[in-house]
C-alpha cells in the first residue's frame, strides 16, 4: 500500500508537526510528509521542515491580520491537489480554514486543539479551562469545518488540572498527551480512509 500524503499548516513551534514526523520514524505511521505551510515569517515549523528536508513555503497572507484570504486558500488547494496529498493536518494554525479548502479537501483536514471540546474552543484554551475552575482538561483532533473548533470529534485525551498549576504548566501536561494523540489519529483517519468506511 503507498504511503498517505500528508500536508501540515502551523503558525507556531511546530512540536506536533515534529510528532508526526517522528510516529512515521518509528513506523507507526504509514505516511510521507509532503509539505509544511507557514503564515508567520521565520516560525519554527518552517525549520523543523527545513532540517527534515521537507518542502515549506510562506502562505499568502501578508497583510492581513488573522484572516486566510478566499483567493490564498484557493491557490493552496490546487498546490496540495498538484502534491497529491491526502489528509491536510493544521498543527497550532492560527487562521481559520474556508469553503476552497473544505470544498477541496472534504472530512480529509484535521486540527488539533488544547481542550476537551467542545469545552473552550478558540485561543489559550488552557488558560480558558484554568480561568473556569475545570477539574481536568485535555486535547481532541477532530475533522474541521467552517467554524472555529467545531468539527466532529475523532479523539480525545484527558489529563487534571493540578493544584498549583500555571498557564503553561497546564499547557505543558496537555502538550504531552498531543504528540501521542495526533499521530494516532492520523491512523485512524487513514485506516478508515483505505476502507471507505469514513
Ligand atoms: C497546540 O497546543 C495545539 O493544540 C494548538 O496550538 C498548539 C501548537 O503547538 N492548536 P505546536 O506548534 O504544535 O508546538
Amino acid at each position: 500500500m503507498r504511503k498517505a500524503r500528508l500536508a501540515v499548516l502551523g503558525s507556531g513551534s511546530g512540536s506536533n508537526f515534529q510528532s508526526i514526523l517522528d510516529a512515521i520514524d518509528r513506523g507507526e505511521l504509514h505516511a510521507e510528509v509532503a509539505a509544511v505551510f507557514s503564515d508567520v515569517p521565520g516560525a519554527r515549523i518552517l525549520q523543523r521542515a527545513s532540517l527534515h528536508g521537507i518542502p515549506a513555503r510562506m502562505l499568502d497572507c501578508a497583510g492581513f491580520r488573522n484572516k486566510f484570504p478566499e483567493e490564498a486558500q484557493r491557490k493552496l488547494a490546487e498546490e496540495l491537489k498538484v502534491l497529491g496529498v491526502d489528509l491536510v493536518c493544521l498543527a497550532g494554525f492560527m487562521r481559520l480554514v474556508k469553503k476552497p479548502l473544505l470544498d477541496a479537501f472534504p472530512r480529509r483536514i484535521l486540527n488539533i486543539h488544547p481542550s476537551l471540546l467542545p469545552r473552550f474552543p478558540g485561543v489559550e484554551a488552557w488558560k480558558q479551562a484554568l480561568d473556569a475552575g475545570a477539574a481536568e482538561s485535555g486535547c481532541t483532533v477532530h475533522f474541521v469545518d467552517a467554524g472555529m473548533d467545531t468539527g466532529a470529534v475523532i479523539r480525545q485525551a484527558r489529563v487534571p488540572v493540578c493544584p498549583g498549576d500555571t498557564p503553561e504548566k497546564l499547557h505543558a501536561r496537555i502538550q504531552e498527551q498531543e504528540h501521542l494523540l495526533y499521530p494516532a489519529a492520523i491512523r485512524e483517519v487513514l485506516r478508515n480512509a483505505a476502507l471507505g468506511n469514513d
